[in-house]
């Protein structure tokens, strides 16, 4: 793991714990402070200027219901074209960082580097160099759950070619963009990418494959993965100096009834089936969470399969696997009470397999505009901590984090604030209490934009986007204006009420 220079967390003096308020502290110097979007949930532009289609292009105009009433990402926030407007909003809140993928068959309309589309490179060097020209750091994630169709046409995530074809479009932008760009993340949540596109078929590409898909799929996004983070690191981190991460997302696992064995080793599979799945292979030994591996293997020799239903890698794919990660990338938003739960469903998936339920306290309020979203801010606090134990204490940047709310959405959205500041208060107790070494903190998102099967009807922005207007007016919420206090300040400060 390449260490950054920069971190000075030597310096951060510990405050007395006993009468010490976060809401007076400061974030460490040289804090990032962020926000986060991804190109299909903002861009718009889907076929504009040789851009060629990706699985959501192909999901969202397939309908079916499967999107809030059938939306698509077509149009979207219009950023392909109304960047500026983009770029006033990151300059009213003060950011430090932005974060924001690059759409791959924008760049690469069949997804090979067989062609390349120029104005696609061009949009995103105004981007980057919009951002630098106002010192804000990019923060550059390569894909962000948009394959190009041409790609999943060749088997997809599910196909070992993919690994190539992923090493080649990182390298091209590596070389394209990594004189500029210094932080990348290779893909952002494979979790959520294996499970509902390949497993489920809840997203695209909709693919319904139950107990073998997912597993398929993640597989191979862990081998892209290190592949694309061994050419930086062979090719391109000597001239460039930038570092190069995956983003995970992860809820943090309560047992249910905590006085329970068999709950708080249900708890501890919730885990392991979802940030150790992919954060033990990289960051620790280049395999799969031996829990997993048992518990694959058990219930496919139960449901009669050949063999362990978990692909297995090569020692040779192991050793390239592991460390290859330069910082922690976690995206946060929720946790679950855990109980232990056998034989869960007859078909095969990846929850059966963890024979674990997860259930949600009542007492936790829920975003309006998001029912899987109880908002439990300590859970983040526990799961830093849980990262800094389990990892050997790396960097963090916590690339999202976030509260939605259900459309038409109120520009005072004080409560939203609310939950913003009570988890600014666990970061701050991360930072000085549990000594993490947290770097920085993203929230979802700049704006309002296309949230995936909820289309536009969940809003996490910090500045809400008309999207009934043809100009698509950006606005910023209170959260937006209480943020770039707290940004401006480095601390959370007594509330502007
Ligand atoms: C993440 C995803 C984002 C955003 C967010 C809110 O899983 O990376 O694209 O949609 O959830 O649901």
């Amino acid at each position: 793991m390449a260490s950054d220079p920069s971190v000075t967390f030597t310096n951060l003096s510990s405050p007395a714990v006993c009468n010490w308020n976060p809401e007076d502290a400061s974030f460490p110097e040289e804090f990032a402070w962020g926000a986060a979007t991804a190109a299909y949930q903002i861009e718009g532009g889907w076929d504009a200027d040789g851009k060629g289609p990706s699985i959501w292009d192909t999901f969202t105009h397939q309908g079916g219901d499967r999107v809030f009433k059938n939306q698509t990402g077509d149009v979207a926030c219009g950023s392909y074209t109304l960047w500026e407007e983009d770029l006033k909003c990151i300059k009213q809140l003060g950011l430090t960082h932005y974060r924001f993928s690059l759409s791959w068959s924008r760049l690469l309309p069949d997804g090979t580097t067989g062609f390349i589309n120029q104005k696609g490179v061009d949009y995103y060097n105004k981007v980057i160099d919009s951002l630098l020209a106002n010192g804000v750091t990019p923060m550059v994630t390569l894909h962000h759950f948009d394959l190009p169709q041409n790609l999943e046409d060749q088997g997809g995530w599910r196909s070992e070619t993919i690994v190539k074809a992923f090493d080649s479009y990182a390298q091209f932008c590596f070389r394209t963009f990594g004189s500029k760009v210094k932080l990348w993340i290779t893909i952002n949540e494979p979790y959520v990418a294996a499970e509902l596109g390949y497993e489920k078929g809840l997203m695209a590409p909709g693919v319904t494959e139950p107990g073998t898909g997912a597993y398929l799929a993640a597989h191979n996004m862990i081998k892209a993965h290190a592949a694309a983070w061994h050419s930086y690191d062979k090719i391109f981190r000597k001239t460039q100096g930038g570092l190069v991460s995956i983003a995970l997302n992860s809820d943090w696992a309560e047992p249910f009834n905590p006085n329970s064995l068999a709950d708080q080793e249900a708890a501890k599979r919730h885990m392991a089936f979802c940030l150790d799945w992919f954060a033990t292979p990289i960051f620790l030994d280049g395999d799969y969470p031996a829990i997993m591996k048992s518990k694959i293997s058990a219930v496919s020799k139960r449901q009669g399969c050949p063999s362990s239903r978990l692909p297995e890698f090569t020692e040779k794919e192991k050793m390239m696997i592991k460390g290859t990660a330069d910082f922690f990338s976690l995206n946060y938003y929720t946790t679950r009470k855990i109980r232990h739960q056998e034989h869960m469903h007859n078909q095969p998936s990846v929850s059966a397999d963890k024979e674990a339920e997860q259930v949600t306290d009542p007492s936790w309020p829920v975003a309006t505009g998001s029912s899987w979203l109880a908002v439990v801010p300590w859970g983040l606090r526990l799961l830093l901590k849980y990262i800094k134990d389990t990892y050997n204490h790396p960097i963090i940047y916590i690339t999202e984090n976030g509260f939605s709310q259900s459309d038409p959405a109120p520009l005072d959205d004080t409560q939203r604030w609310e939950y913003f500041r009570l988890t600014l208060q666990e970061i701050l107790k991360a930072i000085y209490i549990d000594r993490v070494m947290l770097k920085g903190y993203f929230i979802w998102s700049l704006l309002d934009n296309f949230e995936w099967t909820c289309g536009y009807s969940s809003r996490f922005g910090l500045f809400h986007v008309d999207f009934e207007s043809s100009a698509l007016p950006r606005i910023p919420y209170k959260s937006a204006i209480e943020y770039a206090r707290v940004i401006s300040n480095n601390g959370l400060m007594k509330s502007c009420g």
